[in-house]
Order: structure tokens, then sequence, then C-alpha cells
């Protein structure tokens, strides 16, 4: 009895440590999703770019990874949202695959890769 309560109670703390853990991980580089929750991209970017730019599918720069992100930043949110529109060989497909977007949404996604890359919570 006493045994299994102080299984218990490590396990507890286990998962205590964890949770520290995985939170300072979010005040490092790479900046999770919730911190840009409420933004306007984030529906269609869980959608359509999730599939691809969290894992980092054929070298996608992966959402929130800084260092992926810099040089992508240095075209200009312009650039960004043209080549999200027409594709970008070879791995990046016309409209992020999804074809049922308007320009703005895919703007929208966009805004909200450059939002987690930057740290903005909006
Ligand atoms: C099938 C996989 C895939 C999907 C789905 C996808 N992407 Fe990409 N994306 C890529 C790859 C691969 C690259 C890197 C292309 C390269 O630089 O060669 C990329 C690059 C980008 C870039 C950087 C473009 C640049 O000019 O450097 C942006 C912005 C982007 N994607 C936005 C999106 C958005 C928004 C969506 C969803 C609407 C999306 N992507 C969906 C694979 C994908």
């Amino acid at each position: 009895m006493l045994n299994s309560y102080k299984g218990l109670l490590r396990a507890g703390l286990t998962l205590g440590l964890l949770a520290v853990i995985v939170g300072c991980d979010n005040a490092g580089p790479v900046v999770g999703p919730e911190l840009v929750s409420g933004h306007p991209g984030k529906a269609r970017y869980n959608e359509y770019c999730y599939s691809c730019h969290t894992p980092g599918i054929a070298g996608a720069p992966r959402l929130g990874d800084a260092l992926a992100w810099a040089p992508r930043l240095a075209k200009g949110r312009a650039l960004l949202v043209q080549s999200t529109i027409k594709g970008l060989a070879p791995g990046m497909p016309a409209r992020g695959l999804c074809y049922s977007c308007t320009d703005e949404e895919l703007a929208d996604a966009v805004d909200y890769m450059i939002a987690a890359v930057e740290g903005v919570s909006n």
C-alpha cells in the first residue's frame, strides 16, 4: 500500500518536473504555436500547412524555427506570400495545397508562421 503510494508520488513528481522542462522549452528560440493561439492564420495553418511545416517535411522551414526562417524573413513578407500562392520548387506546393483558401487566408497563414518565429503573441 505504502509502496504504491510512493510510486504514485514519484510519478507525480516526474510529471511535474516534465511540465517544468517543457515549459522552459517554450522560452527558447523555437516558439510553440500556443504562444500565438489567437492568430487569424492559425486555423488554416493547422489544417493545411501543419503536415509539412511542423515536422519539417522535405526541407520545409519548421514552425517557430528561427534559424530556418531567418533567410526567408529576409525576403520580406510580400515575397513569402507570393511563394506561398505560386509554390516554391521543389517542395512547396502552390497555395500550400489549400485550393479553397483565398489569397488573404494564405497571407494570414504566412503571418501566423512569421509571428511564431518572431514570438509575437497576438
Ligand atoms: C507538401 C508540403 C508543404 C505544405 C502542405 C506546405 N508547405 Fe510551405 N514549404 C514546403 C517546403 C518543402 C518549403 C521549402 C521550399 C524551398 O525553399 O525549397 C516551404 C516553404 C514555405 C515558405 C517559405 C517560402 C520562401 O519564399 O522562402 C512559406 C512562407 C510557406 N512554405 C508557407 C506555407 C503555407 C502558408 C502553407 C499552408 C497554406 C504551406 N506552406 C504548406 C512544404 C509545404
